[in-house]
């Protein structure tokens, strides 16, 4: 049987993507009422990180030890990936060891070119282009607080970058409308945009957010894009997201940002403390979703 790997939303069919964010809130509940369920034991994920992380990090980690496994934590520094051990002979060793690899890489071309050669899944932990897992966090969050995001108008303030090129992929796989607000300079993949006939992008801020169910933004500087941090502050101007920009959206329109946010920047210092914001609850999700996921491609 072909390995599954997930890279990027579009490899798991809407049907697929629906189970994993429904069995994410039953594994959510499940976990509340104190259930053991183990069906993991024995089984190993082995997470890569080139770049810094949080709530990946401890969601996937927690996750296996919940769920009877185990996790083992590998940054290019310890390991050697950094003395040019090619992707590829990583993937195959470790496919050799572990039953699954979670993999956050800045070049997405390192993620697909170690699935390639990886004989067990692989999970895009995030890259320049993509972060999965955070939509299936997102999408949970969402039906969780509002019902079925099938349908419902979402909008995305900010940089056209991973996630908002994720979130270009969930409009077309969950189903909803997608209005995006970026600078001109900083727009989406032209050609993953003009394959979506549910997302449309716009340079206005309050033209996306009108009648908005739900509002998301990232930072404006991501995880490589540190240098430009004064450039992008003074590109992105007029994009932050303020509970008043947010009243144009519906009234009970929902607030998320992956995080780590930078408070004063792509959001004002208190929205995230606002009551229409989810933040919180969406990171927790980070934690059932990817149980969802790893239970999916393992168990
Ligand atoms: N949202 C997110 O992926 O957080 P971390 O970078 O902390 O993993």
């Amino acid at each position: 049987m072909e390995t599954r790997h997930f890279l990027s939303l579009t490899d798991f069919s809407p049907e697929e993507l629906t189970h994993v964010v429904s069995r994410a809130a039953e594994l959510k509940r499940w976990h509340h009422e104190g259930r053991d369920w183990r069906p993991l034991a024995g089984k190993t994920l082995a997470m890569v990180f080139e770049l810094n992380s949080t709530r990946t990090r401890v969601a996937f980690e927690v996750g296996m030890h919940q769920l009877g496994g185990h996790a083992i934590c590998l940054t290019p520094k310890e390991t050697q990936i950094s003395r040019s051990e090619p992707i590829e002979d990583t993937a195959r060793v470790l496919a050799e060891m572990v039953d699954i690899v979670m993999l956050r890489t800045l070049r997405h071309e390192d993620v697909t070119a170690f699935a390639e050669a990886s004989a067990v899944p692989v999970i895009n932990g995030m890259s320049a282009r993509f972060h999965p897992c955070q939509l299936l966090a997102d999408v949970q969050t969402f039906e969780e607080v509002r019902g079925p995001i099938a349908g419902r108008k979402v909008a995305f303030v900010g940089d056209g970058y991973n996630m908002c090129h994720s979130y270009i992929n969930a409009s077309r796989q969950f189903g909803f409308e997608l209005r995006i607000a970026t600078p001109e300079t900083h727009r989406p993949d032209s050609a993953l945009l003009a394959g979506v006939n549910s997302a449309e992008w716009t340079d206005c801020p309050r033209a996306a957010v009108e009648n908005a169910d739900l509002v998301v933004t990232d930072v404006w500087s991501s995880m490589g894009h540190e240098a430009e941090s004064g450039e992008r502050r003074r590109a992105f101007e007029g994009f932050q997201v303020t509970p008043a920009l947010l009243d144009l959206a519906n009234d009970d329109a929902v607030f998320m940002h992956c995080l780590p946010a930078h408070r004063g920047e792509e959001v004002s210092a208190d929205l995230l403390d606002d009551p229409r914001s989810v933040v919180f609850t969406e990171a927790g999700n980070r934690l059932h979703s990817q149980k969802a996921l790893l239970e999916f491609l393992v168990g």
